[in-house]
Formats: structure tokens, sequence, C-alpha cells
């Protein structure tokens, strides 16, 4: 179990193999006086769906379930008002709870469907992606996308759970893994040096997928996640640090239109490139770099990208919303384990660094 501490706004996130059977037994303290809403995917729901539905319906809850297409291009505005419109008609009102079973996009739809829903309700996090259990889950950013750009609207709204099942990434594409595992190797480089040497020991298992491994894992993650963010709720200072490898990687999906990458491979790839940015600006040593695109690459995870200009990369992170007042804000690795923001960083070394970053170079 890790807690998140936000004062009134705490949860506990539990993290377990071959448990959700016994998840009711957490629920207590949920009001089962309302209706409720289980919230999830088409592959979601073919695979775990009508299980969980029962399983929370025996335990009291008279929930039925929204399910959404999934994809990046379901997560709007439009999909949000199919759900409000079912959760009227299913009479759910500010007694209800949220029960998002899914990946990042259930989880930000049904997260962001709950923070606006009768100016908020409760929901329950049940993340069934790596990228989900170790990062999106938790927190409380929440939100959708418009036809400009990802993320563009949404709130924070932290879940009142968060519940890990282990054995759901038993039917995670392997693809979808990989993804995971990049943000799991952000966590090492920019807050736990230990952490990433545990990593890089226990390859083998990593790619086996062990339980054991993969719940260590998934808890340190969590538990770095939840310092970081019980030290800065709304991101005005150290949670940016989980922006690590994200404005290059936002950039190279952006110019891609989100077909070529996965949210986790560009992130791999633009990790590579503030590492190499960082050892051009003289803060991070040469092994140190190498260190870090030896993990991602036995991983498993691309480290370079392929036929893009470097000038046309550099403009699409202008347009990234984490940009504050027009300046480019990096995250800069300092060592294996620290991180740094530079908003400094002359475009013409951006550039040059970007060039080498490339796979025709
Ligand atoms: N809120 C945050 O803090 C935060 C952080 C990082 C990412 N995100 C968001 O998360 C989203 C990406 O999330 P994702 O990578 O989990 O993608 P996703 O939700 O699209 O899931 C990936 C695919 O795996 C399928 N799937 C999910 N669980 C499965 C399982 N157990 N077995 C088999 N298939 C399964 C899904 O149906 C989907 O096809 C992006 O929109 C991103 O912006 C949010
Ligand atoms: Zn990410």
């Amino acid at each position: 179990m890790v807690r998140v501490e936000l004062g009134p706004r705490s949860y506990d996130i539990f993290v377990g193999e071959n448990w959700w059977h016994r998840m009711p037994d957490f629920l207590t303290s949920i009001s089962r006086k309302s209706p409720a809403i289980m919230i999830t995917d088409k592959n979601v729901f073919s695979l775990y769906g009508m299980r969980f539905l029962e399983l929370i319906r025996q335990a009291g809850f008279q929930a039925e379930p929204a399910i959404i297409p999934g994809g990046e291009d379901c997560k709007n505005l439009a999909t949000c008002t199919l759900i409000y419109e079912q959760m009227v008609t299913d009479g759910l009102d500010r007694g209800s709870t949220v029960f998002a079973l899914g990946g990042g996009i259930v989880g930000d739809v049904a997260g962001f469907v709950a923070a606006t829903y009768m100016r908020g309700i409760p929901y329950i996090q049940i993340p069934t992606t790596l990228l989900a259990q170790v990062d999106s889950s938790v927190g409380g950013k929440t939100g959708v996308n418009l036809p400009l750009g990802k993320n563009l609207v949404g709130a924070f709204h932290q879940p009142s759970l968060v519940f890990v099942e282990v054995d759901f990434l038993d039917t995670l594409p392997q693809r979808e893994y990989l993804t995971g595992l990049a943000e799991v190797i952000k966590y090492g480089i920019i807050w736990d040096r230990q952490f990433f040497i545990y990593l890089e020991e226990n390859l083998a298992r990593i790619k086996a997928q062990d339980k054991d491994c993969l719940q260590y894992i998934i808890s340190r993650c969590c538990e770095i996640k939840a310092q970081v963010v019980a030290q800065d709720e709304t991101e005005k200072g150290v949670r940016a640090m989980l922006n690590l490898g994200h404005t290059f990687g936002h950039a190279l999906e952006a110019l891609t239109l989100y077909e070529r990458y996965t949210h986790g491979e560009a992130v791999a790839i633009g990790t590579i490139c503030a590492a190499r940015l960082s050892q051009s600006l003289g803060l991070l040593s040469a092994s140190e770099v190498s260190r870090i695109e030896q993990l991602i690459e036995a991983v498993g995870l691309p480290t370079r990208f392929e036929n893009l200009d470097p000038q046309a990369i550099i403009a699409q992170m202008y347009r990234d919303k984490k940009q504050v007042g027009g300046r480019l804000q990096l995250v800069l690795p300092a060592t294996v384990g620290q991180c740094r923001i530079v908003d400094q960083v002359p475009e013409s070394q951006i550039a040059s660094l970007l060039g080498q970053c490339s796979e025709n170079s």
C-alpha cells in the first residue's frame, strides 16, 4: 500500500497480484446509496468487464457499464457528453461513484467526467495498463483532447482509491507493456538512482514480466509519484520533473500524427534527447548518457527517431502546453537519479543535438 498525502484529498494505492476479487473489502467507506457507473473501453470490457461489474454489484453497488471505443480518438468532449447523458439517465447524483477500469485513456476520461459531473463526484481508479498503473492513475490529472491538441481541457481531481492488479498485465500487448516501461525508467532517472540500478540488474525478470519484480516496480513508481504529487499537486514546481523526455516526445508523437510511436516509445527517444542535450551543456557525463541509452535499448524501446526535420521538432515543442510565456522549459538529467529544469537552452544547440538523435545521423 502506498499513501498519497494530500490533506483532505489523501488516498491509498493498493498494489497486489491475483487479488482483485477481494477489492470490495476495501470499498467499505464508499457510499452505495446512489447508483454508480463503471467506465471502461471495449477491449478491457471484453476481458474483465462483466466479471468486474458483477463483483461490484455483489458488493452492493447499483452499477451500469459505460463502454467507450478506446484509443486517443475517443478521448474527447463528445465521449464525455455521452457518458454524462447516461449518468443522468441512470440516476447518478452527488453521492454516486465512478469506477474507471482501463488504461490511461479510460482513466483520463472517467476522471474528467467525475471531476465535472454535478461539479465533482468521487472516482476510483482500477488501471489495467502498465502506463496507467505506474503513472496516469495516480496524481489526479484528468482531461481530454481538443482537435487542436492533446489534453488541452482538464481538471485536477484526485481519485478516492487506486487498485492495481498486476495480473491484468497478462493480457496486455507487448508494445503497450514497453510503453509503460519508458515511464518506469523515467522515475529512476528523475528521482531514484538505486531504482535505476535495480532495473539494470533485473532486466531478464522485467522482460519475462516476473510478477514479484513487477509488483516491486509498480509500488516503487507509485511511491515516487505519490511523493512528487504530495509536494506539488498542481505542477507549479517539482512535478514538472515527471515531464522528462515528454517535450521532445510529444513533438515526435504530434509530428507523426500519433501513428508511428506509442507514447512511451516517443518518451524513450525524448529521454535520450534530453540526456544528450544535458551532456552537450556540460550538465551530465558521457558515461551516464550511455547508461541511460543502454537501459532504454535493452528493454526493447527505440532510441532514435527517423526522417524528421529538427526545425519542425523544435517548432512543435513550442506548441506543447507545458511551455510558459513562450519559453521552452526542459527537464534535463544532472545525473541518473536527479534532474533539473532549464529554460534557456539556445535553439541552435537543441537543433544540433536533434541532428545527432536521428536514425540517419
Ligand atoms: N493523467 C495522467 O497523469 C497521465 C499520465 C500519462 C499518460 N496519460 C494519458 O494516458 C493515455 C495513454 O494511456 P495507455 O497507454 O494506458 O493507453 P490506453 O488506455 O489506450 O490502453 C492501451 C491499449 O491497451 C488496451 N488495454 C488496456 N488494458 C489492457 C489489458 N489489461 N489487457 C489487454 N489490453 C488492454 C486498451 O484497450 C488500449 O487498446 C494518453 O491519453 C495519455 O495522455 C495521462
Ligand atoms: Zn508520459
